[in-house]
């Protein structure tokens, strides 16, 4: 009988951890400025073929409109909506962004 409910609970807590929800990797803005910010603005947002992010003065909406709807005033790759950042991207990135110091 104790064996029995042993079993129970086991097979309970199984359940219970294979119910949790996969991570959120489209919304890891850490991990989108990593493959698609870093190789330009440094891996800190420090500057390189772009200009330096951390502490901007811009806003978490100012950029992530930036990277989905592109400024004309702005030279590539900002001109346009960049490739393969969605909204969601966009803004989990410019939350990130702005974390920078
Ligand atoms: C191919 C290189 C490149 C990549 C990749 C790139 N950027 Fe840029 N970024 C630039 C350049 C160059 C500028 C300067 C454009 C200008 O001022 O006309 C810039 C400007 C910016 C600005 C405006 C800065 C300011 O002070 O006005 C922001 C914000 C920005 N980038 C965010 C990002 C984010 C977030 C990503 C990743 C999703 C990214 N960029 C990817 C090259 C890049």
């Amino acid at each position: 009988m104790r064996f029995r409910s042993l079993f129970l609970l086991l097979t309970g807590v199984a359940l219970l951890a294979s119910l949790k929800p996969p991570p959120a990797f489209a919304q890891d803005g850490a991990a989108t400025f990593k493959t698609k910010c870093s190789a330009c603005h440094g891996a800190e947002g420090q500057g390189k073929i772009g200009p330096a992010l951390k502490g901007t003065s811009l806003s978490a909406d100012d950029i992530a409109n930036l990277l989905t709807k592109g400024d004309d005033a702005k030279k590539p790759p900002h001109k346009k909506a960049m490739n393969g950042v969605s909204d969601a991207d966009a803004k989990a990135v410019a939350e990130f962004v702005k974390t920078l110091k």
